[in-house]
């Protein structure tokens, strides 16, 4: 039988999936291959991690009868996501072809309309984000962030100097700064974007803050040991890549049985932060608990 958590999760995805849905039913001639191609990305079934913490923040600072007016922002971050998986998978960054366990669209489709549809689902998150309802202040305020999380000072930057780390020295500063700003970055933005969109004050905001960067890392140094001790069918994308591409991860840098201590210290830093918020449901916790054991 499923846990009472296990249905919770299950409830807050079906809520993202279906409005996500929503987004992507155009009929425009000239356009309509374009929106197939970011839906066929969209809705090839993610965890929709990202949006789930969103949605489980704001319960937790029991603001549950908000979600409505918050969900545009949620489904815009996975929109963010996706177009950073299409991007990512490109023959000119990690050049892989499965992705959610389909061909990426790139194969799918061709390489022209996969960069389109990056590009398109960042401008269409936006426009989504912009449906959100609270005070213009906070929207501001939100969307500063959310554009900070997905450009240079967060996911674009990370994305870069992973990909082109041979022109960075190898050591643990650099992959700190690749798993912070790539990954953690847009995680930390779906801890924080509830309280700022509804205009709590700093000091919880920053500690959601902490705790979404220690989310974060924890996060990617997973994926990295995934990647190493995992199968493709599993992960429904390539496993065993990272050491073919001669990538900077936790498992390359140092390995597999350091790899997991240093998710273990991640996972416990985030844990103190979730002690700190006095919040009292554990479903924060179950989450990092979900992080670190994940197979997927
Ligand atoms: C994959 O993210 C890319 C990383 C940041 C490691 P997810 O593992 O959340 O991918 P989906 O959304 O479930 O496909
Ligand atoms: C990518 O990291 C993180 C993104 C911003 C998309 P990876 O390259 O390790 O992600 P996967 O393993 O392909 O999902
Ligand atoms: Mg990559
Ligand atoms: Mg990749
Ligand atoms: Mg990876």
């Amino acid at each position: 039988m499923k846990s009472e958590f296990e249905l919770y999760l299950e409830k807050k995805k079906k809520l993202i999936e279906e409005n996500l849905k929503k987004y992507f039913i155009r009929e425009d001639k000239f356009t309509k291959r374009l929106y197939e191609a970011m839906y066929y990305s969209i809705s090839a079934g993610g965890k929709r991690l990202r949006p789930i913490i969103f949605l489980t923040v704001l319960d937790e600072l029991g603001e549950t009868r908000r979600t409505k007016d918050l969900l545009p922002a949620a489904c815009s971050i996975e929109m963010i996501h996706t177009y950073s998986l299409i991007h990512d998978d490109l023959p000119s960054m990690d050049n892989d072809d499965l992705r959610r366990g389909k061909p990426t669209l790139h194969k799918k489709y061709d390489e022209t309309t996969a960069i389109l549809a990056g590009d398109a689902l960042f401008a269409y998150a936006i426009e989504t984000f912009l449906k959100t309802k609270t005070e213009y202040e906070y929207i501001v305020s939100g969307l500063e962030k959310l554009i900070k999380a997905s450009g240079m000072k967060g996911m674009v930057a990370g994305q870069f100097v992973d990909t082109k780390s041979d022109y960075f020295k190898k050591d643990i500063k650099t992959l700190n700064f690749i798993h912070t700003k790539k990954t953690a970055a847009m995680i930390q933005a779906s801890f924080t974007l509830p309280s700022i969109l509804l205009g709590y004050d700093e000091q919880k905001i920053n500690l959601l803050e902490r705790l979404g960067l220690h989310a974060g890392l924890l996060f990617q140094i997973i994926d990295d040991i995934l990647d190493m001790t995992s199968s493709s069918s599993v992960l429904g994308k390539t496993a065993g890549k990272d050491q073919k591409q001669n990538k900077l991860t936790y498992v390359n840098l140092f390995d597999l049985k350091q790899a997991k201590e240093f998710a273990r210290k991640e996972a416990d830093r985030a844990l103190k932060y979730i002690k700190k918020m006095e919040i009292t449901t554990g479903r924060l916790e179950k989450i990092i608990d979900i992080f670190l054991t994940r197979i997927n």
